[in-house]
């Protein structure tokens, strides 16, 4: 993959401070915590405050990742802000986080991948530097989840939160870096999790709203079963790609959707448990978020050590999947 090796220096994390615990949503829809843990592995999950919004999210956790890589908004050459919840239609949350952060320098988009757009944007913000067009590329995913989701739907209101997680890319030592990215779309599949209403197709209207179309909507069992898929083959192909084995990994970052599907990736994987950093059950699925909040910890706890083999793996609305090798 090119000449120079880039790599990630710096990461962050925000959680908005409310928790929703299962016990919670047992008093909102005909659930139960024990439903809930064994079918998801889930067991309380973040909710934003009504004055935050995906940018103010995104904005905490690049505060950090920015002081964590030892560099200033002023350095940042791009900002690619994954994130299906963005505050608005337009301006994009990467420009309203390009403003807030102060980043003059940075040109700024948003990316649509849904819960793979992190591994979409980091594969994006390599390639730029590889090329040399840019040098430090800001990368964030960030989402708002509570406000696409029908609290009295308990197939869905129970798997979501809040939060965002930001990287900083950019030239690392040679031998580290991302080693290999592998990115899939299969379109056909759109219908299984989507929000199809307020856009150009059907925009918002009183009907729309009554019958919930600006709301998430899944087909939990077949996403289920694409996920179980995909999350093996996507992981197998970036290994493939890196000339790494599966034995090879220390560390797998997968994303937090079910605990469930992250356990059958493990088992393709022949990994042990303890080798997948999981935060399911204190976050729920922050769809792009997921994977570098997950990462921000790993991080945190020490869990990543200098030349450690890292995978991250993801799949998502689109539908989408993304994988990445990673030498720490
Ligand atoms: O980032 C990607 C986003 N989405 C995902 O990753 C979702 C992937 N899918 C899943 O994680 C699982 O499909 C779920 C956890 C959402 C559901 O698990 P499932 O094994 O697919 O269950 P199901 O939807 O087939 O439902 C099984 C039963 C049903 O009852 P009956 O018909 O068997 O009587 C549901 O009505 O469980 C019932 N059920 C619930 N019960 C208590 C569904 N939701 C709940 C609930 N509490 N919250």
């Amino acid at each position: 993959m090119g000449d120079i090796s880039v790599g990630i220096l710096g990461t962050g994390k925000y959680v908005p401070e409310r928790k929703l615990t299962n016990q919670d949503l047992e008093r909102m829809v005909d659930t139960n915590d024990n439903w809930i843990v064994t079918m998801t592995g889930i067991r309380e999950r973040r909710i934003a405050d009504a004055a935050q919004a995906s940018s103010d999210l995104a904005y905490e956790a690049s505060l950090r990742a920015l002081a964590s890589a030892g560099l200033t908004a002023e350095d940042i050459d791009l900002i690619i802000v994954a994130t299906i919840t963005p505050d608005m239609f337009f301006p994009s949350t990467a420009c309203l986080l390009q403003d807030r952060l102060g980043a003059k320098r940075a040109a700024a988009f948003d990316l649509s991948a849904a819960c793979s757009g992190f591994i979409y944007g980091l594969a994006t913000a390599t390639s730029f530097v590889k090329t040399g067009m840019y040098r430090r590329i800001l990368v964030v995913g960030a989402e708002t989840l509570s406000r696409i989701t029908d609290y009295t739907d308990r197939n869905t209101c129970i798997l979501f939160g809040d939060g965002a997680g930001a990287v900083v890319v950019g030239e690392v030592p040679e031998g580290r870096g991302f080693k290999s990215f592998e990115l899939g779309a299969d379109g056909s599949g759109g219908d299984l999790l989507r929000i199809c209403g307020g856009g150009s197709r059907l925009p918002s209207t009183e009907e729309s709203v009554a019958s919930k179309k600006h709301f998430l909507e899944m087909n939990g069992r077949d996403v289920f079963k694409f996920a179980v898929r995909v999350m093996g083959t996507a992981a197998e192909e970036a290994l493939a790609k890196a000339g790494l084995a599966k034995s090879d990994i220390d560390l797998l970052i997968p994303h937090q959707a079910n605990i469930r599907i992250i356990q059958s990736a493990l088992e393709r994987l022949e990994l042990s448990a303890d080798k997948a950093m999981v935060n399911i059950d204190r976050y729920g699925n922050m769809s792009a978020a997921s994977i570098p909040v997950a990462l921000a910890e790993a991080v945190e706890e020490g869990r990543v050590k200098e030349g450690d083999a890292v995978v991250l793996v993801g799949f998502g609305g689109g539908l989408t999947w993304g994988a990445s090798v990673l030498v720490w």
